[in-house]
Formats: C-alpha cells, sequence, structure tokens
C-alpha cells in the first residue's frame, strides 16, 4: 500500500479508537487565534502527540491538539496548532492532519492565517476572503504515487475556495460591521520573510497576500473533495513596503490585537454556514 496511506490510515484508527465525534466543519487555527477552541464548547480533545506518526509543530507559541465540540451546535473539529513546510516535514505530513479531519467526516474545511499584505491597498490589521492561490512556490501534497482512495491523479483547481462558502462569510462580517477585503494567496516556503523584490513578484503575479502555510492544504483538501474557505489575517504589510524591517513579534502582536475580531466573525460565519450545508 502507498506508504502515505498506510500512516494516514493508521493516524485514522488512533482517532478512532480514542473519538466518538463526527465533525462537519474543519477549523484551522492561525496565528494569534491560538485560543479561539478554547471559548467553544468542547466536547473531546485529542493532543498530536498522542497520534502515532503525527507531525508536531515546533513554532513557539503553537498548541498541538485537535479539539472536537460544537460551535452554536455545528459540529468542528478544530486544529490548534499547524505544521508547517519549513518546519523540515515531507509535505504529506504537512497536509496529513488536513486529509484525517476528512476522514473523521468534515466535509468542509475552514483555513485561517497570518499573512502579509502584498497589495498598497491593505492595512495591517485587516482581513482578506482568500479567494485563489498561488501554490506554485512549494512542493505539491499529491506529488508521488497518487493516492486514489482520497482523490484523482489531476485534481481540478479552477475554483479551490466555493463560491457559497465565500458569499455566506461576506455577508456574515457585513452583518457584523467588519470590512473584508478579497484577494489571491500565494505560499512560500519560509521559515525567512520575502526580500522587498519577492514581495514585489508575488504582486506582480497577482498575489495580494503570502504566507508560508494554508495554499498546500487547500490542495490537499481540494483534491479529496472538500469544501474550502479561507481567510488571512493581514498582520504586516510585506517587507519593502514600509521602511520598518518585519519581525514575527509584530506579525504575532498584530494577529494578537485584531484576533476578537476575527473569533467573532468566524464564529458567526461557521453558525451560518452549518444552517445551509
Ligand atoms: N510574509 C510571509 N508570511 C507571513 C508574513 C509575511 O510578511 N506575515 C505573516 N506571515
Amino acid at each position: 500500500m502507498n506508504k502515505v496511506y498506510e500512516k494516514l490510515l493508521k493516524c485514522y484508527d488512533c482517532y478512532k479508537e480514542k473519538i466518538d465525534f463526527k465533525p462537519k466543519v474543519a477549523l484551522v487555527l492561525g496565528s494569534g487565534l491560538g485560543d479561539y477552541a478554547e471559548s467553544i464548547e468542547i466536547k473531546a480533545t485529542l493532543d498530536y502527540h498522542d497520534i502515532e506518526g503525527f507531525p508536531v509543530s515546533t513554532v513557539p507559541g503553537h498548541k498541538g491538539r485537535f479539539i472536537f465540540g460544537y460551535i452554536n451546535e455545528v459540529p468542528v473539529v478544530i486544529m490548534q496548532g499547524r505544521v508547517h513546510y519549513y518546519e523540515g516535514y515531507p509535505m504529506s505530513d504537512v497536509v496529513l492532519p488536513i486529509r484525517l479531519m476528512k476522514m473523521m467526516g468534515a466535509e468542509i474545511l475552514f483555513l485561517t492565517n497570518a499573512a502579509g499584505g502584498t497589495n498598497f491597498d491593505f492595512q495591517a490589521g485587516d482581513f482578506m476572503l482568500i479567494t485563489d492561490q498561488i501554490a506554485s512556490f512549494v512542493e505539491s501534497p499529491l506529488m508521488g504515487s497518487n493516492i486514489d482512495e482520497l482523490g484523482t491523479r489531476f485534481p481540478d483547481m479552477s475554483t479551490i475556495y466555493d463560491k457559497d462558502l465565500r458569499s455566506i462569510i461576506k455577508n456574515t462580517a457585513e452583518s457584523l460591521g467588519i470590512t473584508l477585503k478579497e484577494g489571491a494567496y500565494l505560499q512560500l516556503s519560509g521559515p525567512n520573510f520575502e526580500s522587498p523584490t519577492e514581495v514585489k513578484m508575488c504582486r506582480i503575479l497577482g498575489a495580494d497576500a503570502v504566507g508560508m502555510s494554508t495554499a498546500c492544504e487547500a490542495v490537499a483538501a481540494n483534491h479529496m473533495g472538500m469544501k474550502i474557505c479561507g481567510i488571512s489575517c493581514i498582520s504586516n504589510l510585506a517587507c519593502g513596503m514600509t521602511d520598518q524591517p518585519l519581525s514575527h513579534g509584530e506579525v504575532q502582536e498584530t494577529a494578537d490585537k485584531v484576533a476578537p475580531l476575527f473569533k467573532s466573525l468566524i464564529t458567526k460565519a461557521i453558525t451560518e454556514i452549518g444552517a445551509i450545508s
């Protein structure tokens, strides 16, 4: 059997042994949102450490566990802490949690992250609804022999971010009085931030935000036929767009500052998503 699939099945068995909960929505928490899961009605938790073979994040401030519970009656699984490609894991490990959440039953994937704005119309603290993405700078998670049990060899990527989900999120933001920008997200490997010329490249290529996660997760999820939506917290303008050097501290600080607003948007959007689907 395909080694990647075999590992996934082992992780799934481990989850099945420990958890009796079927989520509808899978939510991945980005920087600043780490404690969001603690505000929901928690039914169970599963530490990544307790899943044999599961990749465990090394980034400070990133917890590592699945939380199972309800957001206003919508059954969710939340990833408190994601694994990044720059940590050195193979791409198949980076997307393993996403695949696992689909196997748990989640049909909808809600991705969040902190990102650098490359669009001059953006400001630090803005939220951007992800409309599309550029994943071409990191290895595809679908590389290697195809896992037919998950999806097709050459999956269509014409609408990665579901139109209905996007429209729900837009309406939700409007009802909460939250300004929501829109744009394309470009994933680079990191962990270094970009040079000013790389930021210019991202902009020329059509990106509005740049980050180190998300797009590969969306590729894997799309391969499996999940409905996907995503929001970036623009934690900073990308390098070279201001005269300030960039630090992880600044990213964290802005993400923390707007987190309460981000959380209210996510809660209401997931409630609405749960009601219609
Ligand atoms: N670049 C890449 N990733 C990021 C940034 C950035 O400016 N801000 C937050 N994540």
